[in-house]
């Protein structure tokens, strides 16, 4: 068990009485795994959903519900106390009410009392309460007293129903949980109102009806920013490409792309829409000049070349676009490279050329290579800025990276840039 690096830490996972509490035991497991201490807080109506012993045997930790449990070491003010982060999941209509009218009527709400440390809700409701005004406003209360209010996922709640209010999936609720412990003040709702359009994965670019030419990006960093730029406020169009085997995040338009001349199309037609356009994906330079309709066969001789034909770069595009105003809302426009060093220069010389290549405002810069930056879950790197500044990221999660991605972007946003 590690806690890659950091001190383990103090969490309580609270879980509100709704159905989605069977899926906060990943959430559970994933803390514990890291090594942190987990305290599992049920509300009475949640155990109808879970049994305590589940919590316990998933915790290591006894499991209360009520203000009177373990008196002795004055349990409903020393949790909230002692923690290092909440996390509510699910946040129901009634426990956010309860949160955010100041009630102590059970050990749950007590706790978040007495914490004051970062406390993150993720709602899971049927559509009509979680917006319904009583609640928009509850949820208003708890985000403007420094709480983490988390958008749900739209999708298929309890019964036949689907819409708004669906728990995001525990990978989701892990990994911003993972973000408040590296930084924890890493999810202000500083975009509302801003439109962001996200690209990630690969692309892949086929040869034949069974094989293509693709490349190992798995979305990872792209949807990381989509997740957090939906949780930040921002209206996110996610355009996905191939390779990529993650959930959808929550509260995020997703679409997908499968080759550079589809995610060109995509993108193009999205843009004028939109006023930040990052473009995390690794789209293929090249693709074979002939798809060729039955599968290749071996054959006797030797194989023959495949031809290649060079694929618009679609960034380049935007940048160009956007000169000739054409894009008029784009104020922003985010390319990514990933590079190595070689004999005529390192990692940042060629990607200070590619900045002056590409036009524009902010390149992400990681250096790859080693089992570096691809798969992982984890990154390091620059932001260099059209304006010459250069800063360096610090290694930590893709979720960290992309807090930083979008520290820039709203701090471009909040200068009035633009590079028309
Ligand atoms: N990109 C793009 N269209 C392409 C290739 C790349 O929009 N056909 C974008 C990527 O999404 C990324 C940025 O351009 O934001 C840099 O990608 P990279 O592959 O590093 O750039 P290249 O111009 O292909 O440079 P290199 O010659 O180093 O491969």
């Amino acid at each position: 068990m590690s806690t890659s690096g950091s001190a383990p830490k103090r969490i309580i996972v609270g879980v509100g009485g709704g159905i989605a509490a069977y899926k906060v035991c990943s959430v559970i497991r994933h803390f514990t795994e890291r090594g942190h201490h987990v305290r599992v807080i049920p509300t009475a109506s949640a155990l109808n959903f879970i049994g305590a012993a589940t919590f316990e045997a998933l915790s290591g930790n006894p499991v209360d519900t009520g203000v009177f449990a373990d008196v002795p070491s004055v349990q409903h003010v020393r949790l909230g106390q002692e923690a290092d982060l909440v996390i509510i999941a699910p946040a129901t209509a009634d426990l956010m009410s309860r949160s955010a009218s100041g009630r102590a009527d059970d050990l749950l709400t007590a706790t978040l009392l007495t914490a004051r440390c970062p406390v993150i809700f993720v709602p899971a409701m049927h559509t009509e309460m979680w917006e319904h005004p009583a609640t928009v406003a509850n949820v208003a209360t708890l985000r403007e007293r420094g709480n983490i209010v988390i958008e749900p996922a739209s999708g298929r709640l309890t019964g036949t129903d689907t819409g708004a209010g669906r728990l995001p999936e525990p990978e989701e609720i892990s990994a911003l949980g993972d973000l408040v412990l590296e930084r924890s003040d890493a999810i202000p709702r500083d975009l509302e109102g801003v439109r962001v359009l996200v690209t990630a994965g690969g692309t892949r670019e086929p040869l034949d009806p069974v094989r293509f030419l693709g490349n190992r990006s798995s979305g990872k960093q792209g949807y990381a920013l989509a997740r957090l730029a939906a949780q930040r406020g921002a209206d996110v169009t996610l355009i996905s490409g191939a390779g990529v085997h993650l959930p959808p995040p929550p509260a995020v338009a997703l679409q997908h792309a499968g080759t550079a001349a589809e995610l060109e199309a995509a993108v193009n037609a999205a843009a004028p829409e939109h006023d930040v356009v990052i473009m995390a994906a690794a789209v293929a330079d090249f693709r074979p000049t002939t798809f060729v309709d039955a599968k290749i066969k071996k054959g006797p001789t030797e194989p023959s070349l495949i031809e290649l034909t060079r694929n618009p770069d679609i960034l380049a595009g935007l940048v160009r676009r956007r000169a000739d105003g054409s894009l008029p809302q784009a104020k922003i426009i985010v390319g990514f490279a990933a590079e190595t060093g070689d004999a005529s220069g390192d990692v940042l010389f060629h990607a200070r050329a590619k900045l002056a290549r590409k036009g524009c405002d902010l390149l992400v810069v990681n250096a790859v290579g080693d089992g570096k930056a691809f798969e992982m879950d984890s990154n390091a790197g620059w932001l260099l800025s059209a304006d010459g500044s250069e800063a360096a990221i610090e290694h930590g999660s893709k979720s960290l990276m992309s807090s930083r991605i979008l520290d820039a972007i709203t701090a471009l946003l909040g200068d009035g840039a633009c590079s028309t």
